[in-house]
This record gives C-alpha cells, sequence and structure tokens, in this order.
C-alpha cells in the first residue's frame, strides 16, 4: 500500500486485523482482510526495500526491424540463464461470485477495471484491473477476477526483462525437465509475451514481458467474453486452462445448482464462451 494509505481505517471500518511483527515478511506494518470469498488478504506498509538483483540491458533499442537497424556490426548473444525476474506483475482468481468479487476489490483496493468481458446474457465475467496509480504507467492487469465453478487460484506472473530472457529462461526451465504448459505466444488483452509453467505441485506460472501499460485516466474497455480471444498469436491455449469435462467436474456442477451458487443458464452461457472457436477465421 501506498505511504499516505490509512491502514487504520480498514482496521475501524472493516474489520481488518493487524498482523503482528513476526508475521512481516519484511518489516513495516499490515492488515489482514477477508475478501468475500474467504481468502485472506495482507495490505502491508512501509516494508524494507533491497537493491535491485543487477540486470543486463534490454535488447529492445538495439532491436533491427525492416525499417531500422540500430543493431550495426554486432550480433545477438544473450546468456543461457534462467529468466531472471523483475517484479510480481499479476494474480488471477477464479471465482463463483464475480460481482461481489469483483466490486469487493474495486472498492477496497482502487483498482480500476481495464478490460471487463461478458457473457452473451451481457452480465460481466471477467475483470482485468490495474493500479490507480495517477498519471504514472500501470501495467494493464495487476488482478484478474473470472467468473466460474469454483474458488481458485489460476495463476500469478512474473516480468522478466525482454524476449530473449523470455526464450532463454524457456530453454532452462525445460533443460532441467520442467512441465512447460503453454507459449511463447503474445496474449490479446493486456499485449504480455508470454510463456506459462506448472511447478511440481501443480501451479500454474507466467513468465511475461512487453505488457500494456495505462495510467489512471483511460476508460474500461467492454468486450464479450471469449476463451479464443485470450492470445493474439501462439500455440491454442492448451485444454488444462479450462474445466475438465469430467465426472468430477459434473458433480461440482450438480452440487453448485443445488447450493444456489450458480444457475443452469450461467453455465449454459460460460461454456458457450469457453466452447467459442479459437481462430473462426481459419
Ligand atoms: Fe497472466
Amino acid at each position: 500500500m501506498s505511504d499516505d494509505t490509512d491502514l487504520y481505517r480498514y482496521v475501524s471500518e472493516m474489520g481488518a486485523q493487524w498482523l503482528s511483527s513476526q508475521q512481516l515478511p519484511a518489516g513495516g506494518r499490515g492488515v489482514e482482510l477477508k475478501d468475500p470469498c474467504g481468502r485472506a488478504v495482507w495490505l502491508l506498509q512501509g516494508q524494507a526495500r533491497v537493491d535491485p538483483l543487477p540486470m543486463r540491458a534490454s535488447l529492445v533499442r538495439t532491436t533491427n526491424t525492416a525499417d531500422h537497424t540500430p543493431r550495426l556490426n554486432q550480433t545477438v548473444r544473450t546468456a543461457i540463464e534462467p529468466a531472471k525476474v523483475t517484479k510480481l506483475g499479476h494474480v488471477v482468481l477464479q471465482t463463483l461470485d464475480f460481482p461481489r468479487m469483483s466490486e469487493w476489490y474495486m472498492r477496497v483496493l482502487g483498482i480500476i477495471p481495464t478490460d471487463v468481458q461478458y457473457l452473451a446474457d451481457g452480465s460481466p465475467n471477467l475483470a482485468f484491473c490495474r493500479l490507480d496509480l495517477g498519471h504514472q504507467a500501470a501495467d494493464h492487469h495487476t488482478l484478474v477476477l473470472v467468473g466460474g465453478i469454483e474458488e481458485k487460484y489460476e495463476h500469478s506472473a512474473y516480468e522478466v526483462l525482454d524476449l530473449d530472457a523470455l526464450g532463454q529462461g524457456q530453454q532452462v526451465l525445460r533443460a532441467q525437465g520442467h512441465h512447460h504448459m503453454w507459449g511463447i505466444g503474445r496474449h490479446l488483452l493486456g499485449s504480455q509475451l508470454f510463456d506459462y509453467w506448472h511447478d511440481p505441485e501443480g501451479f500454474e506460472y507466467e513468465h511475461y514481458t512487453d505488457g500494456d501499460v495505462f495510467t489512471a485516466d483511460v476508460e474500461t474497455f467492454y468486450s464479450p467474453l471469449d476463451f479464443g480471444g485470450i492470445w493474439a498469436w501462439g500455440d491454442d491455449a492448451p485444454a488444462s486452462m479450462k474445466p475438465q469435462k469430467n465426472l468430477r467436474t459434473v458433480l461440482r456442477l450438480l452440487s453448485l445448482i443445488r447450493r444456489k451458487l450458480i444457475t443452469p443458464q450461467r453455465l449454459k452461457l460460460l461454456s458457450a464462451a469457453l466452447d467459442a472457436p479459437a481462430r473462426p477465421w481459419l
């Protein structure tokens, strides 16, 4: 949280609990809130900072293109090394209660929906949200909320320096036998060049570079939700990114309908959005 954020208000008005100094990873102060779906959300302030790790210069300024050749009499030889992460870029959460969750995060954290996608009946179901940094550049999305059939961490994404860092990082992870999931490709909303991996426990992680940034005054853009709309080019998204069509999912859906957590109409709209063909022009 910014230095001028009044954490006391979260305690007095929203029932946030102060974190003890033993809980804080880097000093400062912080409070814990619960979001509408019961996740713990920590708001931290005044944490100690460390110096950035050394990083080579980005290759972008010396990238040759058909109409501009700044790299003259020089080659591209980047080191074969793990992609150095410059920051945690965003987190994606799936939720059963998209309206309440998106309202809560906008109100409590002041996040701005950059891109909102809606189902065929016009109801919003996915929001790419950025931080309100005023006139400073903020990533297209820092928090993404997507309506679905379970409360689930989808993935977290880590920014790397440039495309060569992404590609060399992929080589290293492959050589070490890690489980590649998707990429390299370019996202549509957010525009990042992406590369997705599974960790040994099956959690999803993304390395990315070259994402969009916006100031706070850019208006929200609305578009219809379809699964094919999450990438501009690259391999098709793996089936593992969608709910698996198996008995477990059927039982889960029946239970959700019985507990009135989702309606059959909404399920139908969701499934139409997920099953929309990725490349209708082919
Ligand atoms: Fe992502």
